[in-house]
């Protein structure tokens, strides 16, 4: 048995931290528990009937193609199907603007492989994906955390920022932004500051990676335009997935962008995975084909804005004063801020102790900051589970305030 794997390990597994997200999902296995941590679907969402007839439906017609390789760009009645949704919602896009991918986090991943050197600088947003962050540093990226207010990201202190690294020598290679009900705080961005987010990309020659997996799942407002609709100039890259539209089972997403920015993507697809299951393609392409994804998606909607709204009174109900949290109107996730002196790591321990789980928030900052806030999901639980989860979590936070 060999002593140790570290000496053979490169800088960047080295590098490698487990992340937390990952290793709170190890103690929800715990009897008892109620999580609010990861970011899951409702499992009453999976359309589990419908699948089962339009799998045998898929294997009946076309079996053999299901069960082979495919094309690294992806399914082409899935490309097609998907280029005709987003042009009926406003895009105008051709075949060779999209590719599927396996899961957004595979094209986070496949985009910092294709643009990042080491020592390259990436703004994102004080807080961002943590999953989003982690695909960048393997990579040996810097990371420039840009404060977020109650409309998203702060144009001023982005322009600032990529000054003084402009200043200084550094190479920016692009923004990501998660425009709609961020993660993890649950704000969207307004048309009018993605149109200046846009004007300082381009002001900079700077790329936006627009990773939008939550855009769907509107309950309540305006849709604001996809920052991929207000470019004029080919610097958006967007991501979007079926992980929370219908299943995160599939790994199945999708990017838009510059065809050439797509060859080079697909080009790095091909040596981390050749392509993406063409059987789940091809459910997913006949699932959209009978018109059932726009039904699921409309009764995940109604259910997610429903559990939103219990959460948010369970919080109102519950919880002591000078806590505060974020009331989107889209999203899974809630994001809430305890008094300063405390920090969610300890709430969090003692949490777990009372069978309750969330996300400490500074896990998403990446200069260490935010660590009074947390990052509640309330698309996993039911009803009775939120509010029990609620009270647990209102009297740890009470006796870290009041210090007993
Ligand atoms: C902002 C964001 N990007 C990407 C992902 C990864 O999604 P997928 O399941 O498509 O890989 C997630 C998952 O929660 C996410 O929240």
């Amino acid at each position: 048995m060999i002593k140790s794997v570290r000496r053979f390990l490169s800088a960047s597994g080295k590098g490698m931290k487990r992340s937390a997200i990952r290793e709170i999902l190890k103690v929800l296995q715990k009897p008892g528990m109620i999580s609010f941590a990861g970011g899951l679907p409702a499992p009453e969402t999976f359309p589990v009937a419908d699948l089962r007839d339009i799998v045998i439906e898929v294997l009946d017609k076309s079996g053999a193609e299901a069960l082979q390789y495919g094309t690294t760009e992806g399914d082409a009645g899935l490309r097609n199907a998907l280029v005709e949704r987003h042009n009926k919602q406003g895009l105008h896009i051709g075949i060779d603007n999209l590719i599927i991918t396996s899961g957004s986090q595979q094209a986070l991943d496949l985009i910092a492989r294709i643009f990042i050197d080491p020592g390259d600088y990436v703004l994102c947003g004080l807080p961002s994906y943590l999953g989003g962050l982690n695909a960048f540093t393997a990579y040996s990226v810097k990371l420039k955390g840009i404060s977020l207010d109650s409309n998203g990201m702060k144009p001023d202190e982005l322009e600032k920022a990529i000054i003084h690294l402009k200043e200084s020598g550094r190479n920016i290679k692009f923004i990501y932004l998660i425009p709609d009900f961020q993660n993890p705080a649950g704000i969207t961005l307004p048309e009018s500051r993605r149109i200046k987010i846009m004007e300082i990309a381009e002001k900079y020659d700077l790329l936006i990676v627009e990773d939008s997996p939550y855009r769907e799942i509107r309950f309540s407002g305006e849709q604001q335009r996809m920052m991929y609709e207000l470019d004029t100039t080919g610097r958006v890259i967007t991501l979007c997935t079926f992980s929370k539209i219908l299943s995160p089972g599939f790994r199945v997403g999708w990017v838009i962008g510059h065809p050439d920015i797509l060859d080079k993507i697909a080009m790095a697809k091909q040596t981390a995975d050749l392509c993406t299951s063409s059987f789940a393609q091809k459910i997913i392409a006949l699932y959209i084909e009978k018109g059932l994804l726009e039904k699921n998606l409309k009764k995940t909607i109604a259910l997610y804005s429903e559990r939103r709204d219990f959460m948010i009174k369970c919080f109102r109900n519950y919880m002591p004063e000078n806590v505060s949290w974020t009331e989107p109107e889209g999203g899974l996730f809630l994001f809430v801020t305890l008094p300063p002196h405390l920090d969610t790591d300890d709430v969090l321990r003692k949490a777990i102790e009372r069978n309750v789980a969330f996300v400490s928030g500074s896990s998403f900052f990446c200069n260490d900051s935010g660590r009074n806030t947390m990052r509640i999901n309330f698309s996993y639980s039911n009803p009775a589970e939120i509010e029990e989860g609620v009270k647990r979590l209102s009297a740890v936070i009470r006796e870290e305030l009041t210090g007993k």
